[in-house]
């Protein structure tokens, strides 16, 4: 198992875990802040809903009786004051256990109050400061870091009946109060521990789920990892299987090609001895240097000697051909004179083209002058085609030696004549090795059928290449290509 993956991975899914901790951390927080608001406001809704309900409904009541509502009602034979009532109840409830507390403070308290309740910090002042500009507007504050607690104002507002006793009251600081106006701040206090230890109950259930999660992933990533190993490394095993049955092959083929070729060799060599005896020999016969014979004897030396010297070019044609094959054969470029090459190869033809009354033209298109190439191949490759036309043209043709610039820095030069052409489907036969056309007219030449494989190996060992166009009944124009440059 590969280390850095596994690093990786285990990175990755903790990175995701985390992120989902701390998502659910900011989750929680703010349903912590969202329940404390809710709690707190349905106690001061709750508080001032009763403060209300005892004002109507009590102390109007109470009054018509002859009961007057007083702050020190205990010893006076009255009852409480709504404001007195609704503060004893906030005691009541700070002391029932929930921790929520209620108080009531303003700026504009009674003498006896002046003391304790009233502004005592920071959050107070500003409770007052937001509430008598907006008294629709709660104002609240949390504090998580110290207290755990939401402290939660809203306006304490005067309403008609509120007023009237409050203008009236013999206790009252302040008596010119209307409907509408802030009396003072009514300030819950929710404690949040209690909602945080919850919430934490839940957080850390949900962490626990994220890291079993997390863990069957990086198991199941690691599973799969592992098997995909196992299956590269079957396939490895397989690839490599095949690749030295390849090599095997190849070094088989390798040796039966060089068995081949120091076959041919050495044939040829062997061949060529005897053979250059019966050449010399028989030349010495026709000429009659070991001796007068009759010219019948005579006519059969000739004979004896054209076929050695055949014999001698196809052994030649032969061991080249299996050189270029096994890829021994060293060419020796030099810049070519283009002119001088295709004077130099139509000689050998003036003989056979006057006894066939051909007409071999040149047809010099091309600007550049010289090619770079191995003299004797090239023109052992421009022989091979003009004598393939020679061959093949009927007696009183054409034939045409051509010369033309190319684009890419090569020199086509091509050999065309009007004989018989070549069938459309022989074509692609044409330049392999050991293959004679099958047609009349060719089977009346000799040949080892190695002429043009030749020319394609010449062609193609300078880089170039060589094709044919024809017209069955017209003629045909060999091309090749050569290089302009080293
Ligand atoms: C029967 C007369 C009476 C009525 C009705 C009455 N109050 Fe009061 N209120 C008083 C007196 C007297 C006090 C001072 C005693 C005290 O602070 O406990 C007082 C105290 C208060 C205080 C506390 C001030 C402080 O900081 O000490 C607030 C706030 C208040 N009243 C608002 C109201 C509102 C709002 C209403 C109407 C819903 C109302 N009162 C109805 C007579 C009345």
């Amino acid at each position: 198992m590969n280390y850095r993956a596994l690093i990786f991975i285990f990175i990755l899914f903790s990175s995701i875990a985390i992120g989902m901790v701390v998502h659910t951390k900011n989750l929680q927080e703010n349903v912590v802040k969202s329940s404390a608001l809710h709690y707190a406001k349905l106690y001061s809704d709750a508080l001032e809903e009763f403060r209300d309900l005892y004002t109507s409904e009590v102390v109007a009541v109470a009054e018509e009786h002859g009961l007057q509502a007083r702050h020190d009602y205990l010893n006076k034979k009255a009852i409480p004051l709504p404001a007195t009532l609704s503060i004893l109840l906030g005691k009541r409830i700070g002391e029932s256990g929930s921790g929520a507390t209620a108080s009531l403070y303003s700026p504009y308290p009674f003498p006896w109050r002046k003391k304790d309740e009233s502004f005592k910090d920071e959050f107070s002042k500003e409770a007052w400061a937001k509430l008598s500009k907006n008294p629709k507007e709660p104002y609240f504050k949390f504090d998580i870091k110290n207290n755990k607690a939401l402290r939660y104002a809203v306006a304490d507002q005067m309403r008609d009946d509120c007023v009237s006793c409050h203008n009236n009251h013999p206790d009252s600081p302040r008596t010119n109060w209307k409907a509408g106006d802030v009396r003072g701040v009514l300030e819950i206090k929710i404690p949040l521990d209690k909602i945080i230890a919850t919430t934490n109950n839940d957080l850390k259930k949900t962490i626990i789920i994220y890291v079993v999660l997390s863990i069957l992933g990086i198991v199941g990533v690691i599973i799969m990892i592992k098997k995909q190993k196992t299956y590269s490394k079957e396939l490895e095993k397989a690839i490599k299987i095949r690749t030295s049955q390849l090599e095997q092959e190849k070094i088989k083929v390798e040796r039966a090609n060089s068995a081949k070729s120091d076959f041919l060799a050495n044939m040829s060599h062997e061949l060529r001895t005897p053979l250059n005896a019966i050449i010399g020999f028989s030349e010495m016969m026709k000429m009659g240097l070991g001796g007068e014979i009759s010219d019948k004897h005579k006519e059969y030396a000739g004979d004896i000697n054209d076929s050695g010297n055949h014999l001698l070019d196809l052994i030649n044609e032969i061991l080249d051909h299996s050189k270029f094959e096994a890829g021994e054969m060293k060419l020796q470029c030099e810049d070519i004179n283009l002119p001088g090459l295709i004077e130099r190869s139509l000689i050998f033809f003036k003989e056979k083209a006057m006894k066939k009354q051909l007409t071999i033209s040149t047809d010099i298109e091309s600007k550049t002058e010289t090619c770079y190439a191995d003299d004797m191949r090239l023109k052992q490759l421009l022989i091979n085609l003009l004598s393939n036309a020679v061959k093949f043209s009927p007696d009183g043709g054409f034939i045409t030696l051509a010369t033309r610039d190319t684009e890419n820095g090569m020199v086509e030069i091509s050999v065309s004549d009007n004989g018989c052409g070549i069938k459309e489907e022989d074509i692609p036969k044409l330049f392999k090795s050991f293959k004679q056309l099958d047609s009349s007219n060719m089977k009346k030449e000799q040949g080892t059928g190695l002429g043009l494989a030749l020319c394609k190996n010449i062609a193609e060992a300078h880089g170039g290449k060589i094709w044919v166009e024809s017209d069955l009944g017209k003629g045909s124009k060999f091309i090749f290509t050569m290089p302009t440059k080293s």
